[in-house]
């Protein structure tokens, strides 16, 4: 072990805390965050290597959310080991002689053929006193005498209490947009799921249309929020439909004009209904795309008839996506296209046109989201699979940031 560390200034010490806060209120993704606080709260203490434990309260366990020198993350109960203690008892845990503590379980030395000599825990705990883990520093190094065995003095003990407890704060916040996060995916996707099994003919749309988008998302290259934005455009798209007659709906064949107006609203149903959700920032816009997949370029969709510029490439994905899943279907009353089949008759949409009611018309989707579908299939040899694994909800549930 290298002991030959100059001891902290105070100064430094300053200095340390505050890039630690600054990091933890960093609004970036935690992990990496976490870690970097972490290292500067090593050097606080003058250890040779920091751990923090959340705990799993279902498993009744504590999990190395990072752990500094750990390859694999360590599971121990509450109450086992150093760190266990600290968690049971809610408090701070000073063992400076880990060998001869009967606290201190070897079990982790042994696995990661470390030597540990002194350790420093500490519980963090939620506002109401409810506990969300354990931060922990390990072999306190004594660069004055290259003294290793010194331990770690109630100083130690003060400053890394407190940065416990400004990550505390922190993770007790983060755990929490966790948890409202999958709440209001579960909403969105019951919401979903009563529309799927409202409309039998066409069940498995919203979902594969969800996965058809998001795969095209990706294959643009897009950025995380903006494909998570269209995922939860395409699980809405036709949440409207809930408003729509079943006798309507679920009509074989065609549809007499006044029934094609009832079945064109579903779009401004689902706008209006999208509306009343109080949207984070981020997803304001859902309603909006969510009500695009009806429009064309050439300005001949529903209900607006956008055109060009004014339908954004979120709105042109969803499009696509939906008349490509609505091509490829079989429904009752007709087999589904074959995927060349159905590429080429988005290929032929993609321009100034002739449909098969020979009605004259404009370019209606976009050629650049066309060819992106196109090379997804290509790589998988038309094998439609590939946007299940996209479509499923379960991901969306378990989108967990902690
Ligand atoms: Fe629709
Ligand atoms: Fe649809």
């Amino acid at each position: 072990m290298d002991n030959s560390r100059e001891p902290v200034s105070d100064a430094r010490k300053l200095q340390l805390l505050l890039r630690f806060n600054q990091l933890i209120s960093r609004r970036i993704e935690l992990k990496p965050m976490i870690a970097e606080a972490m290292a500067q709260a090593r050097e606080l203490v003058n250890a040779d290597r920091t751990t923090l434990w959340l705990m799993d309260d279902e498993a009744g366990q504590l999990y190395t959310f990072v752990g500094e020198g750990l390859e694999e993350e360590v599971r121990i109960r509450v109450g086992e080991g150093v760190a266990g203690t600290a968690a049971r008892e809610h408090r701070v845990v000073v063992v400076n002689d880990a060998y001869n503590s009967p606290l201190f379980n070897p079990e982790i030395d042994r696995r990661s053929g470390y030597r540990t000599q002194s350790l420093l825990a500490v519980p963090m705990e939620s506002t109401d006193g409810k506990l969300i883990g354990v931060f922990q520093a390990i072999n306190r190094l004594d660069g004055s005498d290259n003294d290793a065995d010194s331990g770690f003095t109630d100083e130690d003990t003060e400053l890394f209490s407190s940065m416990a407890a400004i990550a505390a704060v922190f993770l007790e916040n983060a755990v929490l947009y966790d948890e409202q996060q999958r709440q209001f995916r579960s909403f969105i996707v019951t919401l979903a799921q009563s529309v799927d099994t409202k409309d039998q003919t066409t069940s498995n749309h919203t979902k594969l249309v969800t996965g058809i988008s998001v795969a095209i998302a990706q294959e643009l290259g897009l950025s995380r929020r903006t494909v998570e934005r269209i995922r939860i455009a395409a699980v809405l798209h036709d949440y409207g439909k809930i408003g729509i007659p079943d006798n309507v709906l679920q009509k074989p064949g065609s549809l007499n004009e006044e029934e094609r107006d009832l079945m064109r609203s579903h779009v401004l149903k689902t706008i209006l209904l999208l509306r009343r959700i109080n949207f984070s920032r981020e997803l304001r816009d859902i309603p909006r795309i969510a009500g695009m997949h009806h429009e064309k370029l050439d300005g001949s969709g529903y209900p607006f008839g956008l055109r060009g510029d004014e339908i954004p490439l979120e709105g042109r994905i969803l499009a696509v996506a939906d008349i490509f899943q609505a091509l490829t279907q079989t429904r009752p009353y007709k087999q589904g296209m074959a995927v060349p089949e159905a590429l080429a008759e988005l290929r032929i949409m993609t321009q100034d046109h002739t449909d098969r009611y020979d009605k004259v018309s404009g370019m209606h989707v976009d050629p650049l989201v066309v060819d992106a579908l196109a090379r997804i299939l290509q790589r998988e040899h038309d094998d439609l699979r590939v946007f299940e694994e996209a479509s499923k909800w379960e991901p969306m549930l378990q989108g967990r940031i902690i």
